[in-house]
């Protein structure tokens, strides 16, 4: 089964009066995104061990969710103020603020309440949770978009511009690898070394990113672009040719040192798929 296919039959869902609330959780669910973060953790465990392949399902779901959740946040007025995400109007937009962060914080914990129902080991559920936890909060995503938002026109250097990076996108993409790499079983150190490919992966997903804010249309990205004028990104910083540049060469450095890796093949058609132009 393909991982869209896995997430339509498992939306949350929840018997109560309210008269919208399970359209509004699902909403941002349903109109799509890449799933990139499912697709590298799933692509790790078939590449390693693929006879666990079923059982990661719901953990790949519970990333879906944790990301989906942030990205509800990042679009609320507080945030960056979009109206609009994979294509379709913002929660914000559609209902009101109160829904938008509500259901951002249901799909926060239900991303963990999913994880901790996975048919796994219990130790590998707390080892999943743990990278979970401790890379989308304040540890990764949440001090990354602290940083994000603190310093909206105010100038980074290039050094504390990759740390906001690093912690807002790249902590979150390099989990969903490391949890790959541990519902496969592999050993501590070959998870780490998994972790800092995939730091380096979501530094160039979000180098990318800002390239698409500067340079697609809205229709194209499913999202409000030139919305960053304010922000520290790669493209504002560098410039965009600069920025490609930068996003290239961590892809080839990627690569490369994937190249004796059972994850190479998928790394490099997640990359082609995802992260060129
Ligand atoms: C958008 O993430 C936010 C960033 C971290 C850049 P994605 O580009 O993965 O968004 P979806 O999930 O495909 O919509
Ligand atoms: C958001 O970065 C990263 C998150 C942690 C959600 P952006 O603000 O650049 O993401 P988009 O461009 O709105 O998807
Ligand atoms: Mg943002
Ligand atoms: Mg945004
Ligand atoms: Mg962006």
């Amino acid at each position: 089964m393909s991982f869209d296919e896995y997430l339509n039959l498992n939306l949350p869902r929840v018997e109560s009066f309210h008269p919208h609330f399970n359209d509004a959780l699902t909403w941002v669910l349903k109109a799509g995104g890449k799933h990139f973060r499912a697709k590298l953790l799933l692509g790790v465990v078939e590449a390693i061990k693929p006879d666990m392949l079923q059982n990661a399902y719901p953990v790949a779901l519970g990333v879906e969710l944790f990301h989906t959740y942030s990205l509800v946040h990042d679009d609320l007025p507080a945030m960056d103020n979009a109206p609009l995400r994979r294509g379709v109007e913002t929660l914000h937009v559609k209902y009101d603020e109160v829904t938008a962060i509500l259901v951002g914080d249901a799909l926060n914990t239900h991303a963990f309440y999913v994880i901790s129902n996975a048919d796994l080991a219990p130790e590998i559920i707390v080892k999943c949770t743990q990278i979970l936890s401790k890379n989308g909060g304040i540890y990764g995503m949440a001090i990354g978009q602290a940083c994000d938002c603190f310093f909206e026109r105010k100038r980074l250097a290039l050094d504390e511009l990759k740390f906001l990076h690093i912690h807002k996108t790249g902590a979150l993409i390099a989990a969903s690898m490391q949890i790959g790499a541990v519902i496969a079983g592999l050993d501590k150190l070959k998870c780490d070394e998994i972790y800092k490919i995939g730091i380096k992966l979501g530094l160039a997903f979000q180098i990318h990113d800002d390239i698409i804010d500067a340079t697609s249309k809205q229709a194209d990205a499913g999202k409000p672009t030139s919305n960053d004028v304010f922000k520290n990104s790669f493209t504002n910083l560098l410039g965009i040719s600069q920025a490609k540049k930068q996003r290239d060469e961590l892809e080839e450095q990627i690569l490369d040192e994937l190249k004796d890796s059972p994850i190479k093949n998928l790394v490099t058609n997640l990359i082609n798929k995802y992260l060129k132009g």
